[in-house]
């Protein structure tokens, strides 16, 4: 089950929970509002056959997907894979996952630079807006399976921060100042 928080600016190990003290967890619809990060919740075991993926998958587009572990055992060079993941970036089009298995974090900023941590495991899928400071990282299982897709043609790309000339982070700064419950 999701779960957002704004984190503490302590990163000492990465794959910890990191909470303000006191804790200041927000909701998806607050996380929506700060940040256009949007989720769906899936079911793992139906969603082949239940009809609501195809139904997210038809009405945005998403045209391509793949599977994708990310383990020790199934990643060569491991580490600095996690480091680059880690590593504040963003990117020309939503990074859309849907967790089968495992679990992590998913950091984005929300408009006053602010880190908030989001925890996924299996069932979340989350769309992550094109044009956002993001980062990734696994919990201290080391582990999670996921699936991603894509309108078209898939690019993967990170462009690190800063990328603020970038016109995909021009525009989502044009939607953050709207306010993204007016532009949906
Ligand atoms: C990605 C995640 C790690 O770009 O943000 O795949
Ligand atoms: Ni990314």
């Amino acid at each position: 089950m999701v779960k957002a928080w704004y984190m503490d600016n302590e990163t000492t190990d990465q794959r910890l929970e990191h909470h303000r003290n006191p804790p200041e967890f927000i909701t998806l619809e607050e996380l929506y509002n700060k940040t256009g990060v949007e989720y769906f919740s899936l079911n793992v075991h139906t969603y082949t056959t239940d009809g609501v993926l195809d139904k997210i998958k038809k009405e945005r587009g998403y045209s391509y997907e793949d599977e994708m572990v990310c383990s020790k055992e199934c990643l060569a060079n491991y580490e600095e894979k996690i480091k680059s993941f880690f590593t504040e970036h963003l990117h020309t089009d939503e990074e859309i996952r849907f967790i089968l298995d495992g679990s992590g974090y998913f950091d984005v900023r929300d408009g006053s630079d602010q880190w908030i941590r989001i925890a996924v495991s299996a069932g979340d899928m989350i769309v992550i807006p094109s044009g956002i400071y993001h980062r990734f990282t696994l919990d201290t299982n080391n582990y999670i399976k996921a699936k991603r897709f894509f309108i078209g043609e898939p690019v993967w790309l990170p462009h690190n921060r800063p990328a603020d000339d970038m016109e995909c982070r021009q525009r989502y700064l044009e939607k953050l100042h709207k306010g993204f419950v007016a532009a949906h």
